[in-house]
């Protein structure tokens, strides 16, 4: 079975969906670089190990990188997931794990790259909005995407609103990518994912919808 290491630094709701999704892995750690992340007490719930690297025990980036590595390396992951993980990772760290490290970020990339995607959404008037997961590169919020999921954008909402809706679909396609990771349906082939998933027929997304 897979071995994974999920990497939090906050209230670690994607990691939980993670863990109750019943997935064919072995879930060997939860690591955040806050010790008083609220994930970590769900994870510890779960019965999962769990460990903090402090950031700001450490005096720069690339060392801070390195104990985070070596707290990983310590559990022997075969996939490193990024759930909510609030560091920018140096390319070093990032080449360690190549195509097998994986991020969720709240909005359909390359569309609102970094933080404060809703707000983004909301200024540029976007219709449709959404949540992507992807194998991670050097560059933020950059990288081969596996799966992406779209939510539209209603009259009224808010920031939170919206971002309740994206989290709503993060839960599902976050769990149901580590599953094809686990079963060996994603290749990485000329930076582009090949899913040997089956497809769902064709259907479609529009905003506003006039029915
Ligand atoms: C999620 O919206 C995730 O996409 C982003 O940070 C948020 C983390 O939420 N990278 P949680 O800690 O998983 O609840």
């Amino acid at each position: 079975m897979k071995r994974i290491v999920i990497l939090i630094s906050g209230r670690g709701s994607n990691m939980q969906a993670i863990l109750e999704a019943g997935l064919p892995v072995e879930i060997a750690a939860v690591i955040s670089n806050k010790p008083e992340a609220k994930g970590l007490e769900i994870a510890a719930r779960h019965g999962i190990a769990t460990a903090a690297v402090d950031h700001r025990e450490h005096e720069s980036r690339a060392h801070f990188d390195a104990a985070l590595a070596e707290k990983i390396d310590s559990f022997q992951p075969d996939l490193v997931v990024l759930a909510g993980f609030m560091r920018i990772l140096t390319a070093d760290f990032v080449n360690r794990y190549q195509g097998r490290l994986i991020n969720i970020h709240p909005a359909l990339l390359p569309a609102f790259p970094g933080l404060d995607t809703h707000e983004k959404a909301l200024q540029e008037g976007v219709r449709i909005h959404g949540c992507t997961v992807h194998f991670v590169t050097p560059t933020v919020d950059h990288g081969p995407i596996i799966s992406q999921a779209a939510v539209p954008v209603l009259p009224g909402d808010t920031p939170d609103s919206l971002a309740a809706r994206v989290l709503e679909q993060e839960h599902l396609i976050y769990p149901e990518a580590i599953r094809w990771f686990a079963e060996g349906r994603l290749v990485l082939e000329n930076n582009r994912v090949k899913a040997d998933v089956a497809q769902a027929s064709a259907s479609a997304l529009r905003s506003p919808w006039a029915a």
